[in-house]
């Protein structure tokens, strides 16, 4: 494993503009100085409101702060608002009300959670370029150095190979290159992990721990999470607040957990006193007399002791137990491969199996980052792949990575009623709006495009998809990335469950240990 390398050239962005100076006598100070300096605070969010839309507020009169060399993650429930919480710091928006401050001569550079679309097409050159405001000079040897940074071998002919021709791990490290190539003061990490494999999560956690600047982590790895967190912003959904926790993502369960016991003791304690002021009040009430007014003073004493019971935090909720019937007019063997294709040293190489899948049985496709097990799954999802065939009338439900098969164009109604027409050909409206909503896509939500969805939020249609569909060949390629931690086991019980077909790609140990397989083909192997 790489010893990691924190030192990059000295590119620059222009330092972020209209935002109040703080932290001044720092930033006095010549640049190696500055970053062995900690303390100061270098991101303020004072009484923050922010909203997409009317339909959409995220946050209300939000504040934190945080300290330069500070390791913090910062946690909530998908759709919460925490990718837009990094548009805030970045700049890419702008509070409603309150302000951000950024210490002046700070740069942030972000890691975003994934590549946008519309960069998917560009060269590995071409998108270090984006990284900067002003054209680079010589930037090759800068995209080589943080490359190998991230555990990539970058070369001349590597920057002209288009960004989507990388795997999805592949893609992962070029994204955490982007932020790093900048050689940010604060940096911003949104979901890093995702796509990871093993080694790749182990050499990104070495590098946050020995990684001295100041850097915000969103991630549902809560393992990964306790090696280098110091502390925690936790978004709730339910109030549109932050709050702030020191300690690792443990503790704030913990710390959590207590506040709730705590309120709701209070509420009950003060609960039991009203119902005996409120009794006594009617028993005085009865006497007449000066003893009516003492009920009256006893029935205003409750109704204040009403006011001060607390609003019991909501903790964030899993979504419900469901499950993704199977296709059932199926018989027979649904799937066969025979031959596969692997990428090896940048070279395909061809292999012989034997495979036949029948109803019931799960397959789990296993090897390291850039092997190609997204390419096999999207060929045989496509049908496209000689040495796979799929028995005629099999319905396919596929689960995509980058969530390609998602139209983002679309509403999730939309989406929803063109997995149900594939399927059933019947529309029903209640039926739509329901299975929205028990994955967390309420209200007025169905009617928001795919594309303005959080990612987590885009990977539970994708799954509320593959419901409606009833397919009887799942394929699922890494159904983990982007969801929060909690829907984990939800999910993971309802692919254990599944009747049918079923090959699985994820680099999650601990969530296919909740799954049956029957059978592992190791593509490195
Ligand atoms: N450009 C946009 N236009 C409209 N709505 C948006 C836009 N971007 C985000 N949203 C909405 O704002 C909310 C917060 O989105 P955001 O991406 O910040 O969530 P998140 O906490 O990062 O979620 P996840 O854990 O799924 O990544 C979501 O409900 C999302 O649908
Ligand atoms: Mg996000």
């Amino acid at each position: 494993m790489l010893i990691f390398e924190t030192k990059f050239c000295a590119l620059r962005k222009a330092p972020f503009q209209n935002f109040d100076k703080i932290g001044m006598s720092q930033n006095a100070k010549p640049r190696s100085e500055r970053s062995s300096a900690a303390g100061e605070v270098i991101i303020r969010f004072d009484e923050v409101s922010f909203e997409h839309g009317p339909q959409k507020p995220i946050l209300e009169e939000v504040g934190f702060s945080v300290r330069r060399g500070m390791k913090v993650t910062l946690m909530g429930q998908n759709g919460a608002g925490k990718s837009t919480i990094f548009q805030l710091i970045t700049g890419a928006a702008k509070p409603e009300s309150g302000a951000v401050h950024i210490g002046s001569d700070i740069i942030v550079a972000i890691s975003r959670q994934v590549i946008p679309r519309d960069q998917l097409d560009l060269t590995v050159r071409e998108f270090f370029e984006k990284c900067f405001d002003k054209k680079v000079y010589d930037i090759d040897p800068k995209i080589d150095e943080v490359l190998e940074v991230v555990n990539l071998k970058g070369h001349e002919k590597m920057h002209k190979r288009i960004i989507k021709s990388f795997s999805g791990g592949q893609q992962a490290r070029l994204l955490l290159a982007s932020a790093l190539i900048q050689d940010p003061d604060v940096l911003l990490l949104d979901e890093p992990t995702n796509n990871l494999d093993k080694a790749g999560i182990a050499h990104l956690t070495n590098f946050l721990v020995n990684y001295k600047k100041t850097c915000i982590v969103i991630s549902h790895d809560a393992d990964f999470l306790n090696a280098f967190t110091q502390g925690v912003l936790y978004l709730d959904i339910f109030t549109r607040k932050i709050e702030q926790y020191v300690g690792n993502y443990f503790d704030v369960v913990k710390q959590i957990s207590v506040r709730i016991e705590k309120e709701n003791r209070k509420n009950a304690l003060l609960a039991k006193e009203i119902q005996e002021n409120k009794d006594k009040a009617n028993f005085f009430a009865h006497k007449g007399g000066r003893m009516r007014l003492l009920a009256k003073r006893m029935r205003e004493k409750a109704e204040e002791m009403e006011e001060e019971k607390v609003d019991v935090r909501k903790e964030d909720k899993p979504i419900r137990p469901f499950i993704i019937p199977f296709q059932e007019d199926l018989i027979g063997e649904i799937i066969n491969i025979s031959s596969f294709t692997t990428m090896k040293n940048h070279q395909p190489a061809e292999h012989k199996a034997k495979i036949s899948m029948k109803k019931n049985q799960h397959l789990l496709l296993s090897g390291p980052n850039g092997i190609g097990k997204s390419t096999l799954l999207k060929s045989i999802a496509k049908g496209t792949v000689g040495g796979v065939a799929i028995a005629r009338g099999v319905r396919v439900g596929y689960y995509c990575q980058d969530f390609s098969t998602l139209n983002f164009d679309e509403t999730v109604y939309e989406s929803l009623v063109s997995a149900m027409e594939k399927a059933t050909g019947k529309k029903d409206d209640e039926f739509i709006r329901a299975i929205a909503a028990s994955f967390m896509i309420r209200g007025d939500m169905v009617y928001s495009k795919i594309g303005s969805l959080s990612e987590g939020q885009k990977g539970l249609v994708a799954f509320a998809r593959l419901v409606i569909q009833k397919p009887g060949l799942l394929i699922l390629d890494e159904p983990t990335n982007h969801i929060n931690f909690r829907h984990l086991p939800v999910i993971a019980g309802a692919l254990n469950k599944y009747d049918g077909a079923m090959i699985l790609v994820s680099h999650v140990p601990e969530f296919v240990s909740q799954i049956r397989i029957d059978e592992i083909l190791d593509l490195e192997k």
